[in-house]
C-alpha cells in the first residue's frame, strides 16, 4: 500500500477479538521482530514478542496506558532501549513506528501503549529482567468488527496551516508554495501520524530548500520527542516517493 493511503486510513485499534493470531501471522510477527533485532542491535535496541497477552495484561492492568487503562490484546511487542537520552526518545518513535507499520500491513490491529511511568516491579513482573528498559509496547490482534452503521472513529488532526510554517514559526506556509515544492500532499498525509494523547506536537518550518522539524514544548516532552520520531519516520517515507 502506498504510504499516502496507509496514513490516511490508519488508526489505533483498542478493541480486539478474543482470539489468538493464526500460526502464519505469528510466524510473520516473529520474522519482523527478528529482523528488527538484527537491524537495531548496534543502537542498543531490542524487541520481544509476548505471545501470552493475558499475562502481560493482568500484570499491567490499572498501571499502563492513559490513566492506567491497559489495552487488552492477545499479544504484545515490547521495545527495550538501553539509554534514555533525548536522541533515544526520538529513535524510539522512529523505530517502533516502522515496526508498527509492518504489523499493520499484515492486516492486524495495533495500538501503542505507554509504560514509561509504570513502576519497575510491575514491569519486571510482566516482562522479566528486560522490563527496566521498556517504555512503550504495541498491542496486537485482530480488530473487532465495527457494528453495522457504527460511524468510523477518527481522532481530529491539525490542518496543514496549523503546523507548517514558512521562514519563521508564525507565518503559516502558503499552500501554493508547498504545492510547487511537492510538499502539500506530504504534509496532508503525515498529519495522520499517531502521537501520545494525539498531542501532535510537531511543527515544520520550510526555509528555502530545507524543512525543519520543531517540537512544541510542554509537560510531557519525553513523549513528544517520541512523537517527533514517529513523524520523522513518516516524513522520510513520504519523501521517498516524490
Ligand atoms: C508515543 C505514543 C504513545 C501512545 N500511548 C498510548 C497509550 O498509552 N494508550 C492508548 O490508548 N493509545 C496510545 N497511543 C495512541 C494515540 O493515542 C493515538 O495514536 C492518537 O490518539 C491518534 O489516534 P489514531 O492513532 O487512532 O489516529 C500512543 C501513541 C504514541 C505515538
Amino acid at each position: 500500500m502506498v504510504m499516502t493511503n496507509f496514513l490516511q486510513e490508519r488508526k489505533s485499534v483498542r478493541d480486539f477479538k478474543n482470539k489468538d493470531l493464526t500460526a502464519k501471522d505469528l510466524e510473520q510477527i516473529r520474522n519482523i521482530v527478528d529482523r528488527a533485532n538484527t537491524n537495531y542491535k548496534s543502537c542498543g535496541i531490542s524487541f520481544n514478542f509476548y505471545q501470552n497477552g493475558q499475562l502481560i495484561y493482568d500484570r499491567l492492568d490499572g498501571k499502563a496506558g492513559y490513566a492506567g487503562v491497559m489495552i487488552k490484546a492477545p499479544h504484545y511487542v515490547a521495545m527495550t532501549v538501553a539509554s534514555k537520552e533525548e536522541k533515544d526518545q526520538v529513535r524510539t518513535g522512529y523505530v517502533l513506528e516502522q515496526i508498527n507499520t509492518e504489523l499493520v500491513n499484515l492486516d492486524l490491529g495495533t495500538c501503542w501503549i505507554t509504560v514509561d511511568k509504570v513502576e519497575e516491579a510491575a514491569k519486571q513482573a510482566a516482562f522479566g529482567s528486560e522490563g527496566k528498559g521498556i517504555d512503550y509496547i504495541i498491542a496486537i490482534g485482530y480488530p473487532k468488527r465495527k457494528k453495522l452503521f457504527e460511524p468510523e472513529k477518527h481522532s481530529a488532526r491539525l490542518e496543514v496551516r496549523e503546523f507548517v510554517f514558512q521562514d519563521d514559526c508564525k507565518t503559516p506556509a502558503d499552500p501554493d508554495v508547498l504545492d510547487q515544492l511537492g510538499l502539500f500532499d506530504v504534509f496532508s498525509s503525515v498529519r495522520y501520524a499517531p502521537s501520545h494523547k494525539n498531542a501532535q506536537p510537531w511543527r515544520f518550518v520550510v526555509e528555502d530548500n530545507q524543512v525543519k522539524l520543531y517540537m512544541v514544548m510542554g509537560k510531557e516532552d519525553s513523549r513528544s520527542l517520541v512523537d517527533c520520531g514517529v513523524m520523522m519516520f513518516y516524513f522520510q517515507e513520504m519523501m521517498k516517493n516524490i
